[in-house]
């Protein structure tokens, strides 16, 4: 089979990075949205979020004239044969649900345009039982041409997704058709192409579509709770007086556990995990097997009580009086290092960093709120804030330093230089990032998440 050409519906971070990564594998690929300035900046070559190496490949594609974007879902239709599903699923306004609004204009959008067979591929996460649902949505708005539905669930990390679209763990596709199997086959060729190039193997996974909709979901459950295992075992050692850090370390030499995502701190946010999580549940419950995931309550809530604890701590530093809504900060000045939910990304959605300054400035804090890049759009969700302009200055003055994002411009920061700036040398480490030592020899007390304090 030649290779199909590609459409990407949705160019969120998501549809936009595999856009780009496809083109870069050879494929002639269409990206689609209906937001006119989103796909002018990528038609100009600027990537409109932060992603590592993404600019550069948009503008070498671009230039190649293999890539493309467009809002007209007629020319979307006409240029491709394997059309892949990208938008968002938010959590829905006032439920814990998933909002499928977005796909289903998508699938609407794309069908009522196609006028020969084609495969509709769903990447977005969705509550099992989607693509059987959009196979029914095909069926109403594109009768009779030959449209067959797939699903491919993606598990890129914001601030690696170039590697991880490009060099996948694994591909999983649920098909209901030999010739579905096939095209989507051919579609993903290029990737495998390239990982035997460099002596590489990408397990391929090809399953029904309930199991497909669900290995995505799975995945990123599973990745929350042993997020929340650590820091659940952070609590603990914080009373007990055991350091969870080194906790993490001897139990992920393991293999069976491993040692990754055992990093405890302010617990996970961002657009994925916790929607995920809650969405996930609230299918279970419909499908009558919601104490089967009762757990994940749970996850939720250790991981919603780890911000608190960075409140906490910070009262019992600076000595303020507990309040009847938690403790207040009048006047209390402190820096806040990190907005985003990560580093190396711009995304400040369900970010335990930004909650956190607002938190402390509903407080009464005076925050200082610095950013390497996630002040835009951190001012934007939180217009409310103040923002330095650069470390030093958040940090000038501080009666309490936050690091509540381990951007690498932290920790290298140099600790005594940091400390000439502050007012008071006192650190909270909400991600167990900095050097401890180090800090502690250039006059910081400092206090990590997850040890109780030697002083
Ligand atoms: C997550 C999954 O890791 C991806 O596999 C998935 O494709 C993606 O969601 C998605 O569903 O689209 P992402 O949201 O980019 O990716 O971020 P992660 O790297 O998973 O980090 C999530 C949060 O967990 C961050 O706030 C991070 O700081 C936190 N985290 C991560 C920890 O607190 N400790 C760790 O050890 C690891």
């Amino acid at each position: 089979m030649p290779r199909p050409r590609l459409t990407f519906v949705g160019t969120g971070y998501l549809g936009a990075t595999y856009a780009v990564c496809f083109a870069e594998l050879g494929y002639e690929v269409l990206g689609f949205d209906v937001d006119v300035a989103r796909i002018a900046a990528l038609t100009a070559g600027t990537v409109p979020f932060h992603e590592p190496g993404l600019t550069e490949l948009l503008r070498r594609n671009l230039a190649a004239g293999r890539l493309r974007f467009t809002t007209s879902y007629a020319e979307t239709a006409d240029f491709g044969d394997v059309h892949f599903v990208c938008v968002g699923t938010p959590q829905r306004p006032g439920g814990t649900g998933a909002d499928l609004s977005y796909v289903e204009s998508a699938v609407t959008g794309l069908a009522a345009h196609l006028t020969r067979p084609a495969l509709i591929v769903g990447k977005s996460t969705v509550p099992v039982g989607t693509a059987e649902w959009v196979e029914r949505l095909v069926a109403k708005h594109a009768p009779g041409l030959g449209v067959q539905v797939a699903w491919s669930p993606e598990f890129l990390q914001e601030g690696r997704a170039v590697q991880d679209v490009l060099r996948p763990s694994r591909i999983v596709v649920g098909v209901r058709s030999e010739w579905a199997g096939a095209l989507v086959d051919a579609a993903h060729r290029g990737i495998l192409e390239l990982a035997a190039a460099e002596d590489r193997e990408v397990p391929v996974v090809v399953t029904d579509f309930a199991t497909a909709e669900l290995v995505k979901v799975a995945a990123n459950a599973f990745l929350a709770t042993k997020i929340s295992f650590i820091n659940a075992m952070a609590e603990v050692c914080e009373v007990a007086g055991g350091d969870v850090t080194q906790l993490a370390r001897a139990i992920g030499y393991d293999p069976r556990i491993g040692n990754r995502f055992l990093q405890a701190g302010v617990g996970f946010g961002g657009g994925c995990l916790p929607k995920d999580i809650r969405a996930f549940q609230a299918r279970a419950q419909e499908l009558g097997a919601g104490e089967a995931l009762r757990f994940l309550h749970e996850v939720d809530l250790i991981n919603q009580r780890r911000r608190g604890k960075v409140l906490q701590l910070a009262a019992e530093l600076l000595g303020c009086p507990p309040g009847p809504g938690g403790p207040q900060f009048a006047g209390a000045r402190v820096a806040v290092l990190g907005a985003t939910f990560k580093p190396h990304s711009d995304d400040v959605r369900d970010a335990p960093a930004l909650q956190i300054a607002a938190a402390l400035a509903r407080a009464g804090a005076g925050v200082r709120v610095y950013d390497p890049a996630g002040m835009a759009n951190a001012a934007l969700a939180q217009p409310g804030l103040r923002f330095a302009e650069s470390l030093d200055d958040a940090v000038r003055d501080a009666e309490l330093v936050c690091v509540l994002t381990e951007w690498p411009e932290f920790r290298t920061a140099d600790p005594a230089r940091l400390g000439r700036l502050a007012a008071t040398p006192l650190v909270i480490d909400g991600r167990n990032c900095l050097d401890a030592a180090a800090w502690t020899a250039a006059g910081w007390r400092y206090r990590g998440l997850g040890s109780r304090p030697a002083d």
